[in-house]
């Protein structure tokens, strides 16, 4: 076998190997990065992003027991060197250095395998778990399809941001409970974008507390634009949900000890926003910013291009933890929008080569035809 046939080169997102396979080979990236992610139902889960000369692959080369994770190339163009159980045999009885490498690799992972989460665990049942991510801040995470929803307790007042979906809501109570906090006590909750999974148990707090939203989310909340069919997605109850208070980038939430600046990021969806606190270091980026560098998706009204704007202004924030509208806490945020950033150029360049690869001239003419009736009507 020679050194040229043991490196594979991968596009962005392509498959290295794939968790639960089997498979004696350690991996070597020679050139862009390797996301090491976890699957869990349908949550999925980067645990690290390698970069050159990092190596991964190491348990399974050694033992021969079944892949623990997946690895997936994070950019494009990332290059790969394989080294089968036989090299990596002979590297380690030949070559000290080489043996002492992945001696000291093994002992740095179990270590942090070991090491407890920055985020205790306040409360975990089959449905949710409560997770405190900072001093009077906790993130309310659910199993199910759920976004999460956070609770700030600020010295003068209390808010909530997102509340997931109505059917979990006598588990949000549980949560909430747990902190000593009553639905009462809550003076505001403030909704991050239209997507039924954040907001669907909002109408229990209508008449009871403040309900905000921006601007555009509020008009499309108020005006139940899609709400059926995300209704139907999420198997929610059809009862409206009213804004009292349309946000605007700029805007601040004041809890005293907590000051949150709303920003505008559009692209996820048109109506999304993130609050920053710029003193602690907190961005809850709800479907705009998850950890890993995973993308939320662009749905109906939003734009990739607007995705990119976005994310380049929360990478510009001092930001220490990321709380994000699904998936974990993360403690490190700007490695997160970094991943993100690429993974949306990315995306945006194979849509490009896409198109310019098809044929799809012949698609556009109906589509070009009603312009032109449009055009006739407006000469009658
Ligand atoms: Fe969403």
């Amino acid at each position: 076998m020679t050194i040229e046939k043991c490196i594979n080169e991968y596009d962005a997102s392509e498959m290295i190997f794939e968790e639960g396979s089997t498979g004696r080979e350690l991996f070597v990236v020679l050139d862009g990065k390797v996301d090491i992610v976890k699957n869990s139902g349908a949550d999925r889960t980067v645990i690290v992003t390698l970069g050159k000369g990092e190596f991964f692959g190491e348990m399974a080369v050694i033992d021969g027991s079944a892949r623990s994770a997946s690895a997936v190339a994070a950019i494009a163009g990332t290059r790969v060197m394989r080294i089968n159980h036989a090299r990596f045999v002979y590297l380690v009885s030949q070559q000290p250095a080489f043996a002492l490498m992945i001696m000291d690799a093994l002992s740095k992972r179990l270590r942090a395998s070991n090491a407890p989460s920055p985020f205790p665990i306040l409360l975990s049942n089959d449905v949710c778990s409560l997770i405190q991510a900072a001093e009077d801040v906790y993130q309310i995470r659910f199993k199910n399809r759920a976004a999460n929803a956070y609770l700030v307790r600020g010295s003068k007042r209390t808010i909530m941001i997102d509340v997931g979906l109505s059917s979990n809501y006598p588990h949000l109570l549980e949560c909430l409970q747990h902190l000593g906090i009553k639905p009462a006590d809550i003076d505001m909750v403030v909704l991050s974008h239209e997507h039924l999974d954040h907001i669907g148990a909002a109408y229990h707090f209508n008449g009871r507390t403040i309900i905000a939203a921006h601007r555009l989310a509020a008009n499309k909340i108020m005006l139940r634009d899609d709400f059926s069919m995300l209704r139907k997605m999420f198997n929610e109850p059809n009862v409206p949900i009213d804004i009292d208070i349309w946000l605007e980038e700029g805007n601040l939430i004041d809890l005293g000890n907590f000051r949150l600046n709303v920003m505008y990021t559009p692209g996820h969806t048109s109506a999304c926003i993130s609050l920053f606190d710029q003193d602690k270091g907190l961005l809850f980026a709800a479907d705009t910013l998850m950890p890993g560098g995973v993308m939320g998706g662009v749905f109906g009204s939003g734009s990739i291009a607007d995705y990119i704007q976005s994310l380049e202004r929360l990478k510009g924030l001092d930001s220490k933890i990321l709380l994000s509208g699904h998936g974990r806490l993360s403690d490190t945020p700007h490695d997160d929008v970094r991943i993100a950033i690429q993974r949306s150029h990315a995306l945006l360049s194979d849509t490009a080569q896409l198109f310019d690869a098809l044929d799809a001239r012949a698609n556009f003419d109906p589509i070009m035809q009603s312009v032109r009736d449009l055009n006739k009507l407006d000469d009658s």
